[in-house]
């Protein structure tokens, strides 16, 4: 019997379907979604896993990091993508200090469940092991989240490639086994130095979904904004546009703004 493939499956997809597809060889692209339209479009676009990611705080909320993303916002924004009702696997980031402990973790995860996540990520290795390991307890798949951490930008300085030292390696890669142990179904490195994205991706069963962190990762994850052009003002580098929406927009204002002035032009 053929198994189908991310792509072709007509069926929801589930984290069972995500985590099975690394064994297929079968890579695994990911987008962010923090509303209702664009998770129908990605979706019928056949973009297998929605991630509805803290990342919303810069791209949506205008704050200038992802620090000051509170749980309410990601709830209200989880439940607009769950209204599409996508055939893809939507993810929810549970936000900065929602997880300090196994009990404030799986009461907070349980929020964005309600709201219609259906998996949460949390960042950390070996640090938050304890909190995976509740929240799969507590019935609630897990994706992991490793290397540049970005609800950490305040101590780590900046969105830096992580790995390059022999010390972080050593860390990364006992971070990975460590996410994998705790039952996690898949992980994501960002900015991990490439050949180490490499060694980790080999290393675990559970796929990889990189971003900034290399091609040899199971998966790629983008942040929407960056690959559509809709955040004109800050891209990182490894984003590729494939599209300039914030053209498309200003064109489209500048348009109604001269048919309302000269009606008659
Ligand atoms: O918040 C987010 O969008 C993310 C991705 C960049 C992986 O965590």
């Amino acid at each position: 019997m053929s198994v189908s493939s991310l792509m072709d499956t007509t069926e929801k997809i589930t984290p069972d379907f995500i985590r099975a597809a690394k064994a297929r060889g079968e890579r695994i692209p990911a987008l962010t979604a923090y509303d209702y339209p664009t998770a129908r479009l990605l979706d019928e676009a056949g973009v297998p896993l929605l991630l509805v990611g803290d990342s919303l705080g810069m791209v949506v909320l205008g704050y200038p990091d992802t620090t000051q993303v509170t749980l309410a916002e990601m709830r209200h924004h989880v439940a607009a993508v769950a209204r599409a009702k996508t055939r893809a696997l939507v993810v929810a980031d549970l936000p900065y200090h929602t997880y300090q402990t196994t009990g404030n973790a799986v009461a907070n995860a349980h929020v964005l469940v309600e709201a219609g996540a259906e998996a949460v990520k949390l960042e950390g290795g070996l640090a938050v092991v304890p909190e995976i390991r509740a929240l799969r307890q507590a019935g609630i798949p897990v994706v992991g989240h490793i290397g540049m951490l970005p609800q950490h930008i305040k101590e780590e300085g900046g969105y830096k490639i992580k790995g390059r030292s022999a010390e972080q390696k050593e860390q990364l890669l006992a971070d990975a086994l460590a996410v994998q142990e705790a039952g996690a179904f898949a992980l994501v490195l960002e900015l991990v130095e490439p050949a180490l994205a490499r060694e980790i991706t080999a290393l675990v069963s559970i796929p990889t979904i990189g971003i900034g962190s290399g091609p040899h990762c199971d998966g790629q994850i983008l942040v929407t904004h960056d690959l559509v052009g809709a955040f004109p003002w800050f891209r990182p580098k490894f984003a590729v546009a494939k599209a300039d929406i914030a053209s498309a927009i200003r064109t489209a204002a500048q348009a109604f703004v001269k048919q309302v002035h000269e009606p008659s032009a």
